[in-house]
């Protein structure tokens, strides 16, 4: 897809992933609306959209669907949606609280859903690209509820771009430890140790490359050691 006049809704533009990409879809010359939760943030990042920005806590799967009513208002339409939310938690299965796996499971799995399928409805060709991550492949331990709603969401999304190929393309990110500081911002636990993080940035570039070329997924390919597009 060209990304020169496309209409996106970045979801989780607070966030470093998020807001790099919702400044280099700006820098390419798409239109778009941005959401998050940090009030900060999100002026400082729409103030490099121009358009207002939505205040959304992807918890409240209502809410999700109006934010993307709301942005493909403004926007005349939707093109695109990038759902860049997530968060981690940490520590052994057996342990881990109810409270933690069920808000977990909330912001990576059914929030997603929820904008997702809110987003299709607005959709006529264009994309849906999620951020799940390598733990969907690789369930690792110490984090196995945040493993566990990372497969969920990318087994849903395998499903959703089966049942609509021929309506919207769907990108199921799945990047490896990235240089974020997202491990730093668990809701619970300790992270085990972790590998040598990627670039945040390298998952942006590569994100655009598979919009641009109606890709399916971004994955790293061990072998290699590089994020491929495919
Ligand atoms: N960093 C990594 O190592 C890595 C690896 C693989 C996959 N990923 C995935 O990539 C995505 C982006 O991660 P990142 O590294 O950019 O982390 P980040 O900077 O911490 O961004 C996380 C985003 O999620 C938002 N968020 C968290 N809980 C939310 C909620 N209840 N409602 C609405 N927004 C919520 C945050 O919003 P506020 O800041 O406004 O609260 C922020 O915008 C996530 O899905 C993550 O799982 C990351």
């Amino acid at each position: 897809m060209e990304l020169s006049g496309a209409r996106v809704l970045v979801v989780g533009a607070t966030g470093v992933l998020g807001g790099l990409t919702a400044r280099a879809l700006v820098e390419q010359g798409a239109r778009v609306v941005v959401t998050g939760r940090d009030a900060e943030r999100l002026t400082d990042v729409a103030t490099v959209t121009g358009h207002d920005p939505i205040t959304l806590d992807v918890v409240d799967v209502e809410a999700c669907a109006a934010a993307v009513d709301a942005a493909a208002a403004t926007l005349g339409g939707l093109d695109g949606i990038v759902v860049a939310t997530g968060v981690p938690a940490f520590g052994p299965a057996m342990e881990t609280d109810p409270a933690v796996a069920e808000e977990l499971f909330a912001v990576n799995t059914l929030g997603p859903m929820a904008l997702v399928r809110a987003a299709s409805r607005h959709l006529d060709g264009g994309f849906v690209a999620v951020l799940s991550a390598i733990l969907a492949d690789l369930p690792t331990n110490q984090m196995a509820e945040y493993s566990a709603s990372k497969s969920a969401l990318s087994a849903w999304l395998g499903v959703v771009r089966r049942e609509n190929r021929r309506r919207f393309h769907v990108i199921d990110v799945r990047p490896p430890h990235l240089d974020t500081g997202l491990s730093d911002r668990g809701l619970a636990g300790t992270p085990p140790r972790l590998p040598e993080p990627l670039a945040g940035s390298v998952v942006v570039d590569r994100l655009l490359d598979a919009i641009r070329g109606d890709a399916s997924e971004v994955v790293w390919d061990a072998t290699a050691k590089e994020l491929v597009v495919r």
